[in-house]
């Protein structure tokens, strides 16, 4: 089959490699998809995906986690997907990924594709919604009427925390560049502070909870916008935190795949609450253009590729 790949754990985005890959095959509990789209993160290479979990080195990687697509076969022991099934899911970010005509994913990191989305839109949901979706609730205890302070409110994973956070009752103040405003606050932000601009201290002390998916100064910053006992969850893994606050709670953390809570993510998709965001779509082969793309910045939501 063809796929995108990577051999080279040092060279990025310029390491991809559209080629000839041995043929995915489904496993025990596993299901084989026909791969109609697949999202990426644009930074995703840089994460440290090459040891798997028995230590052992990973020669080659296939990118983009996220799948949504049609079951082409069910391996030994799978229950409850049959073949021609549309499925969307994340699969293990220690596994090869999507970026492939085909993939083999475990059953349970995957659920039935959201109905009213075609393929595309789906496979923005996976990592995006199942980040923003552990970074309120599990882990941040977002409550009706509270307020949370989102950090990059225009782009994957923000664009949906805004409407979670929307839909789960709370007052939602979005950040980011600019140009993001006008798409978070159609997403339900009550306020938007573009940060090129504004300045964080408009909204100080306002917040029980904030969910960062910027790092940087954006996160250093964020102590001023805190209540006292409030929480701080960022998904960058290399967060500094704020040193000049011990009456907060921190949390740095990574998604884990979930089918409970994709098969809800549908279910707010097909009532209406939650419209996933797609940034741009390009061809299997064209997958360095997309990353490049991606990475330069200003795109809003996912990007998706297609074989
Ligand atoms: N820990 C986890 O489980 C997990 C899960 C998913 C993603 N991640 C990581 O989280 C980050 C966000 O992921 P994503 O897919 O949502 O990326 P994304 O679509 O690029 O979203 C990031 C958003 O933040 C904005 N932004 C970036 N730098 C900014 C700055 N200095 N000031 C203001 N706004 C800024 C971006 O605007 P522009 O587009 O204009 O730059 C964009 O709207 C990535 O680094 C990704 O690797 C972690």
């Amino acid at each position: 089959m063809k796929a995108i790949r990577t051999h080279d754990s040092t060279a990025g985005i310029a390491g991809l490699v559209y080629e000839d890959v041995p043929d995915a095959k489904a496993g025990l509990c596993e299901v084989l998809i026909k791969v109609v789209a697949c999202g990426i993160t644009h930074n995703e290479l840089d994460w440290p995906i090459w040891t798997c979990r028995a230590g052992h080195r990973r020669e080659a990687i296939i990118p983009g986690n996220e799948v949504s697509g049609v079951v082409a076969a069910v391996g030994f022991g799978t229950a409850g997907f049959a073949v021609g099934d549309e499925v969307f899911g994340l699969n293990d970010q220690l596994r090869d990924g999507a970026a492939a005509e085909y993939v083999a994913v475990e059953a349970r990191n995957l659920a039935r594709k959201p109905r009213s989305l075609d393929h595309i839109h789906a496979a923005a949901v996976p990592r995006a919604g199942l980040t923003a979706w552990q970074a309120l609730f599990e882990h941040g205890k977002l409550e009706q009427g509270q307020t949370v302070v989102i950090h990059g409110a225009g782009g994957a994973v923000g664009s949906v925390a805004v409407q979670l956070a929307h839909w789960a009752g709370a007052h939602v103040i979005g950040t980011g560049r600019a140009h993001s405003r006008a798409l978070a606050t159609e997403l339900g932000a009550d306020r938007y502070i573009a940060l090129d601009t504004d300045k964080l201290d408009e909204v100080a002390g306002q917040a029980d909870l904030v969910v960062d998916t910027v790092g940087g100064e954006v996160l250093t910053g964020s102590s001023v916008v805190l209540r006292p006992g409030g929480t701080l969850v960022t998904i960058k893994a290399d967060a500094a935190f704020p040193t000049d606050r011990d009456d907060i709670t921190k949390i740095v953390f990574v998604q884990l795949p979930n089918r409970d809570q994709l098969a809800e993510l549908a279910r707010l998709i097909d009532e209406g609450q939650l419209r996933p965001q797609v940034g741009a779509v390009y061809p299997l082969a064209e997958a360095v253009s997309a990353f490049t793309a991606k990475s330069a910045g200003g795109l809003a939501g996912r990007m998706i590729l297609q074989p």
